[in-house]
């Protein structure tokens, strides 16, 4: 049975939303920006977290336009003051009905790499889109984390074996942590037309607001970990490591695909 590994009720996901936020929210604006977003657009933004991106969203397509944000765990996105053109709704896109149809875009960053069915999602979420509507949808590519700087070899091996552990983690948990790599495939497979992707990535430093991503995500499945064979002191100096500045690492890379539904735009 899968599950959710980071659910939204613990106490690390402040921090997680927090970095993803600052750390990402830039270069998602820039992708979703390339569908010519604006005014009016009717928009669809599945497992919004912390709902920084919905807010955006809900202010680019004004007062004429609307925004449907879904989450399982909605309490974050929802805590938030929000504009009258943006809604909040619990939701799991793996099993309720769509919530509406015919959207002009339909956004997704970082949701379908933890769920097993993520082609079959894909697939659902490009049904939900208007002739000619965008779906643009975001993942890690967690395989690529190179350590750019480090104060001895151990420290990188020590990186290594407790990233590895939480990808596991991930794997069991049916997540595919190379999913960003494979996301324009997917796309292409569902019949999406004029797909692009781009990639971002940059260095985090120990001690950062970036590498905090790592410190949420391990501390949240400590107790996973240790069932692994990670040890309290391998984990204590794992957290160290990740406040030592010597220490450099590659954030997740952030792999931005777009594409879009065939046919012209009818009107409403
Ligand atoms: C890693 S967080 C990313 C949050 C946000 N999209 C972002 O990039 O900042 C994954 C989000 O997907 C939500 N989620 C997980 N499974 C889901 C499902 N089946 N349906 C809807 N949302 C889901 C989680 O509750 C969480 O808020």
């Amino acid at each position: 049975m899968s599950r959710y590994l980071f659910d939204n009720a613990a106490v690390q996901t402040a921090g997680r939303f927090s970095v993803l936020e600052s750390r990402y929210d830039t270069a998602s604006r820039n992708a979703l920006a390339r569908t010519g977003l604006g005014p009016g657009w009717r928009c669809l933004e599945i497992g919004g977290g912390g709902g920084s991106l919905g807010d955006w969203l809900g202010e680019l397509v004004g007062p004429e336009g609307e925004v449907t944000v879904t989450d399982i765990e909605p309490a974050r996105a929802a805590s938030r003051r929000r504009a009258a053109n943006v809604r909040v709704l619990r939701h799991d896109i793996t099993r309720d009905p769509l919530p509406g149809d015919g959207f002009d875009l339909v956004h997704a960053r970082l949701v379908l790499l933890h769920l097993p069915e993520r082609q079959r999602v894909l697939e659902r979420l490009a049904g939900a889109l208007r002739p000619g509507g965008w779906l643009v949808v975001e993942e890690f590519d967690c395989g690529w984390t190179p350590v750019l700087a480090a104060p001895d070899d151990n420290s990188v091996l020590l990186f290594e074996r407790l990233h590895g552990s939480l990808l596991a983690l991930l794997e069991k948990s049916g997540a595919e942590p190379l999913w960003g790599r494979h996301v324009v495939r997917a796309m292409l497979r569902a019949g999406l037309t004029e797909v692009t992707a781009t990639t971002y990535a940059e260095a985090w430093p120990g001690g950062g607001e970036g590498i905090g991503l790592h410190r949420a995500n391990t501390g949240q499945v400590a107790h996973d970990l240790a069932e692994l064979g990670v040890t309290a002191d391998e984990l204590d100096a794992f957290l160290a490591l990740l406040d030592d500045p010597r220490f450099v690492v590659n954030s997740y890379p952030l792999v931005s695909a777009l594409g879009r539904r065939p046919g012209e735009r009818t009107s409403r």
